[in-house]
């Protein structure tokens, strides 16, 4: 019998500052040899502390990733609206206007020994404690797989969300339709990857960034906003190492996911 090939698919939590940009230029590319990663995603929505600019994302691809999602923060970098139409390997959330810039979901081919392994990737954002008017991500989610019924071997979501039992339910909605769900934006790795059913699942990947730091703020500016009531809400980026967080999800031919591993390379 023929050995079944597999994909791995490393998906890598916020990327934080500039710092946040040399940890992934300093440690994909090992990780990825290490790992046999075949495609790697990367949230990259606090690159720019809010938003990211061209120079990241093109950084980011130079190190290895072959697709940047964003999230809450997708359009606070005004001048980068027209980048985002640009770019196909970006992705911003699928759950908002279409007519916002740039594209939420869309199919990417992995070439796998000869065998194209076509992956369907979108980010939705979660709406329980979020500040934008997103769509319901669940029925989003179930309209973009229809939308891409017999076009993909594997869909892989992520769920950028603050609310855990959202990211959870979005999992447990999509479990055994979807290859891997992934939780991202509150930045701290979660200790719950596992399968649902066929589903890999975590609910947030982490943060990739400085480790002194508030979610990847200097923390001063942070606890500054806190004393304050919100009112001097000054957030500036912090600096310094950090590890590189993730979750590794394998997949087999029909898009079932074997395993979800943590993934937090310092
Ligand atoms: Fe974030
Ligand atoms: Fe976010």
């Amino acid at each position: 019998m023929a050995e079944e090939k597999t994909i791995s698919v490393l998906c890598i939590g916020d990327v934080c500052g500039s710092a946040g940009v040399s940890i992934v230029e300093q440690r994909l590319r090992p990780l990825k040899r290490a790992k046999n990663v075949d495609f790697t995603i990367v949230n990259g929505e606090n690159a720019a502390l809010f938003g990211i600019n061209p120079d990241q994302a093109e950084a980011l691809f130079s190190a290895g990733v072959d697709v940047i999602t964003l999230g809450n923060h997708a359009f606070g970098r005004r001048e980068n609206a027209s980048f985002l139409d640009e770019n196909s390997y970006i992705l911003r959330p699928a759950n908002l206007s279409s007519s916002l810039p740039g594209q939420g979901a869309k199919i990417f081919s992995i070439d796998k020994g000869g065998r194209v392994f076509r992956l369907g990737v979108a980010v939705l954002l979660g709406r329980v404690h979020m500040d934008l008017m997103a769509e319901n991500p669940f029925t989003c989610a179930d309209r973009l797989l229809a939308r891409w019924e017999g076009q993909t071997d594997g869909v892989i979501f992520e769920i950028h969300a603050e609310a855990t039992s959202e990211k959870t339910a979005f999992a447990w909605h999509l479990s055994g339709r979807a290859s891997a769900v992934f939780g991202t934006h509150t930045h701290v790795q979660t200790n719950d990857a596992r399968l649902i059913g066929s589903t890999g699942y975590i609910t947030d990947a982490g943060m990739t960034g400085p480790i002194d730091s508030v979610i990847g703020v200097k923390p001063e500016t942070s606890v500054e906003g806190f004393l304050t009531d919100g009112v001097n809400r000054r957030y500036q980026t912090a600096s310094g190492d950090g590890p590189l967080c993730g979750v590794l999800f394998t997949l087999n031919n029909n898009g079932r996911c074997l395993s979800a591993e943590t993934v937090c390379q310092w």
